[in-house]
């Protein structure tokens, strides 16, 4: 995989990208995932995706129309390099609740730990599994119930839709908020 050059997203990211995910990496809005700190070859592969459609987003979909392969790459080195700002979470009981989710599964259900995939502090693994520290809870939210409904479908999202398929609304809503607190 050629090695992205930040500098060269510079402009981009000031002209697009950073209206919604902060020039930082560090969006404002709950919507908006962060994208600071995220792996630079999930944030290429994510791109690619909502570009060919395989991840379907109306928002997404008209920024990464005139991208460049290569800006993709430049792009997720850019987005990777910014610093991620810790985000206290909210709610200790839903905190609580979410740790043991994402550290133990729920054996009765099926649930995996989340921390097999995306590490113990949610770091992620590169190059496959992102990192998931500090997103915002609804934007996490969100995302599993996409996985659930099948909505969000791209490679790597299988892996996902199994899993969210077993996770009640409740277990959802405690992992986030514990996820955002990380
Ligand atoms: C999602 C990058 C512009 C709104 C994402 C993701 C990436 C990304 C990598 C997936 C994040 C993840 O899976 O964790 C970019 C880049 C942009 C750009 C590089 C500039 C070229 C924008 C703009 C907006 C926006 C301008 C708002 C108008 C969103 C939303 C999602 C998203 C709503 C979540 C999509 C979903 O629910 O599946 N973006 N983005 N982005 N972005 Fe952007
Ligand atoms: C992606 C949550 C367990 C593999 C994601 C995303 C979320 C998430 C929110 C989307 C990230 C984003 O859009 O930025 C969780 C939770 C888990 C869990 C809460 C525990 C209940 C696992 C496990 C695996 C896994 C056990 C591995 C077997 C993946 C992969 C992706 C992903 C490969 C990336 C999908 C893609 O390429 O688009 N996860 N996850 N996850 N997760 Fe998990």
């Amino acid at each position: 995989v050629a090695k992205g050059d930040a500098a060269k997203a510079q402009k981009i990211v000031n002209d697009i990208c950073g209206a919604c995910h902060g020039t930082d990496g560090n969006s404002t809005s709950p919507t908006y995932p962060n994208l600071a700190g995220q792996h630079p070859e999930y944030i290429t592969k994510q791109l690619n995706e909502f570009k060919s459609g395989a991840r379907r987003n109306a928002t997404m979909a008209p920024n990464v129309a005139k991208l460049s392969a290569e800006d993709m790459v430049n792009l997720g080195a850019y987005f990777a390099a910014q610093l991620p700002k810790a985000k206290p979470a909210k709610d200790p009981a839903l905190v609580a609740e979410g740790q043991k989710l994402y550290k133990g599964g729920n054996a009765g259900s099926g649930v995996p730990a989340c921390a097999s995939c995306h590490g113990p502090a949610g770091a992620g693994i590169p190059v496959q599994f992102p990192r998931l520290a500090g997103q915002h809870a609804k934007y996490v939210v969100a995302q599993l119930k996409n996985f659930r409904t099948g909505d969000r479908a791209n490679d790597g999202g299988k892996m996902m839709q199994t899993i969210a398929k077993k996770m009640t609304d409740q277990e959802m809503r405690a992992v986030a908020e514990y996820i955002s607190g990380l």
